[in-house]
């Protein structure tokens, strides 16, 4: 049976200072002894140690939205994983969707910053996902094993690696992928694992649904039988709604 995850990536958004009232907030709302689900929380660069702070010794763990595949030097703008680790990070985010729109992310470079985070002992959650265009024109399948397998290429050991599956049209929509139409791109991702690493590795590998995931949807989700917990956006801004959908994973 595998423990679900709940991730809580946070964008660019908050102050330093709502950051921490906000991770006060959810320790507050799970309770020292909450041992449901694994849980974490991605705030902005900025806010990350302070916010490690406050969650320590508590059920969350600390979350970076990315990392350099370089150890230090000119590389402007950039962190590395070293500086995540040094804060306190146990996982990072690499490969979200709005880093390939926006910031020139490939499965190449995807797949160079994996290596140095699993270097680095930070555990990655990787994120894979189609577009609306992509959907339509009936290529997830090719998209997300490409992203998949371009993505962990020379990568032996995924026992920490975890696996997001993030449709773009569902991200900040509001148009949450269908349970069906979600547990069919997990299933396939598990498949995919499977050729790529056997049943076993395949059978422990945790595969996030990240896409409108709100309080009224995660349960249902949750209940797919390759659908292993979320990363969320929007919702786990509010502390209320991201304990409900922590909790409907638990
Ligand atoms: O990384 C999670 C994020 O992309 C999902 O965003 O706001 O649709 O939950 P949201």
């Amino acid at each position: 049976m595998r423990q679900k995850i709940v991730v809580g990536n946070w964008k660019m958004n908050n102050t330093i200072a709502e950051s921490s009232a906000l991770a006060s907030e959810l320790v507050a709302a799970l309770g020292k002894g909450f041992s449901g689900c694994e849980v974490g929380i991605a705030p902005t660069y900025v806010a990350l140690q302070e916010a490690g702070k406050i969650i320590a010794g508590s059920a969350v763990q600390l979350v970076a939205q990315n990392c350099h595949y370089e150890n230090d030097g000119a590389f402007t703008g950039e962190i590395s994983t070293g500086m995540l680790k040094a804060v306190g990070c146990s996982y990072v985010i690499i490969g979200h969707s709005e880093r390939r729109q926006f910031f020139g992310e490939t499965n190449a470079t995807v797949n160079l910053r994996i290596k140095k985070a699993l270097a680095e002992g930070l555990k990655v959650i990787l994120c894979v996902g189609e577009t609306l265009a992509e959907r339509e024109s009936e290529v997830t399948s090719k998209v997300v094993t490409s992203q998949v397998t371009e993505g962990l290429a020379g990568i032996s050991d995924i026992s920490t690696v975890v696996i997001a599956y993030e449709p773009v049209w569902a991200i900040g929509t509001g148009k949450t992928a269908s349970s069906a139409q979600a547990e069919e791109v997990h299933l396939l991702i598990r498949n995919t694992i499977t050729k790529l690493y056997g049943d076993a590795a395949a059978g422990k590998l945790r595969i996030q649904y990240g896409g409108s995931v709100k309080p009224s949807n995660a349960a249902e989700l949750f209940a797919m039988p390759n659908i292993d917990g979320g990363l969320i956006g929007g919702a786990s801004l509010n502390a209320a709604d991201f304990a409900a959908i922590i909790k409907a994973a638990s």
